[in-house]
């Protein structure tokens, strides 16, 4: 029996965003797909004032989806192939990493958490910063705002000494400087201040060596925390869910890492995008890794975390799924995701 050739300009459509209403065949052809390339360094500077939240109607096309016949496939990737030099500099330990992507609920918070947990199982010393007001990661790490001495907006606003923010947590090794609702304010009141974007890498600077890793929790949008986030880091991870709309904003947020690796910090790098609540018995889920991986080619981790109830239960636990649920498959997959992230690399702190 002969099997029918899937149509893939047909399964391509359904990552055009907004998907309502759907435009007739005549316009999507004369569209212009907004490419996901970053800019290169050497364009001309932008102002950092321009980077303001994504209008809610962008969108963003894969470069490729183009109508039948389809195209042949771009001989660069979206990402170049890192050099030789790149991936030693990306062996080096201390690192601060953000857990970025604007787009609401795609598991970023879940992501530092467990992420945080699996690399400090390994050994590495690591430090969670909480950087959304929503205080997820604060809560997931079984630490509770009410108690909290002192937060990231005393370190961000009043110049408090990270160290004296600082957590332990229920797993050794593991440390966070909670957020609490304060945070919020401090998206606008940083607006008026000197050095506005820099404020958390130069707050960072003096407890960067006493940890491994340092994972950033950035809220879900692309003002002036975020922006601190970006700044103060090495690199990105973006968490990807695996769902309909898994890559709406993703353009506009490479093009906003572009601009503070431009305006602010040369070395920001985005290291890997990480697929999450991936449910293998769905084939849109399927889809979506196949298109993410052939899109971005090496940047995307092996490791997809499976969509399980189980890491969903562990932050009123205030555990890490690694003690919530040790031998699960969110377990395991995150600690695969550590082993990936560190690359074997030597621990130096503690
Ligand atoms: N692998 C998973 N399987 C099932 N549920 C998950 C998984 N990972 C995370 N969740 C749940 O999905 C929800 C969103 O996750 P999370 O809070 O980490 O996203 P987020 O990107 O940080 O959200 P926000 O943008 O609001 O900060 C949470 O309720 C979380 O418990
Ligand atoms: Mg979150």
């Amino acid at each position: 029996m002969a099997t029918q050739e899937p149509d893939r300009s047909a399964r391509r459509r359904w990552f055009r965003m907004p998907a309502s209403p759907r435009p007739e065949p005549a316009q999507e052809e004369s569209e212009a797909p907004v490419p996901l390339e970053v800019p290169p360094v050497d364009a001309p500077p932008v102002k950092l004032d321009t980077i303001a939240p994504a209008p809610v109607d962008t969108a963003v096309a894969i470069p490729d989806a183009e109508p039948a016949p389809e195209p042949p496939a771009p001989e660069t990737p979206a990402f170049p192939e890192p050099t030789d030099e790149e991936v030693a500099a990306s062996m080096t330990l201390p690192r601060v990493i953000s857990i970025a992507n604007q787009k609401g609920g795609v598991v970023k918070t879940t992501t530092a958490v467990n992420l945080g947990a699996a690399l400090a199982e390994i050994g590495y010393r690591v430090l969670v910063v909480d950087l959304d007001p929503q205080g997820n990661a604060t809560t997931g790490l079984g630490i509770s705002h009410r108690n909290v001495e002192g937060s990231i907006y005393d370190v961000i606003m009043n110049d408090t000494p990270v160290d004296d923010c600082v957590e332990p947590t229920s797993v050794k090794n593991l440390f966070v400087c909670p957020a609490t609702i304060d945070l919020a304010g401090a998206e606008i009141e940083l607006v008026p201040a000197f050095s506005r974007e820099l404020k958390l890498k130069r707050a960072l600077q003096g407890a960067r060596d006493d940890y491994d890793f340092t994972l950033i929790d950035c809220p879900p949008s692309l003002g002036l925390l975020t922006v601190n986030g970006l700044a103060a880091s090495d690199d990105v991870i973006v968490p990807i869910q695996c769902e309909y709309y898994a890559l709406e904003g993703l353009g506009q947020l490479l093009r906003n890492v572009a601009l503070v690796k431009s305006n602010l910090n040369p070395e920001l790098e985005v290291r890997g995008i990480v697929l999450t609540m991936y449910d293998a018995r769905t084939r849109l889920a399927v889809q979506v890794e196949a298109e993410v991986r052939e899109h971005f080619g090496p940047k995307v981790y092996r490791t997809v975390v499976p969509r399980t109830v189980r890491i969903s239960e562990g932050p009123s636990f205030g555990e890490p799924i690694i003690v919530f649920d040790p031998s699960s498959r969110g377990a395991i997959a995150y600690r695969e995701l550590a082993k990936e992230v560190s690359r074997g690399t030597s621990r130096r702190a503690g």
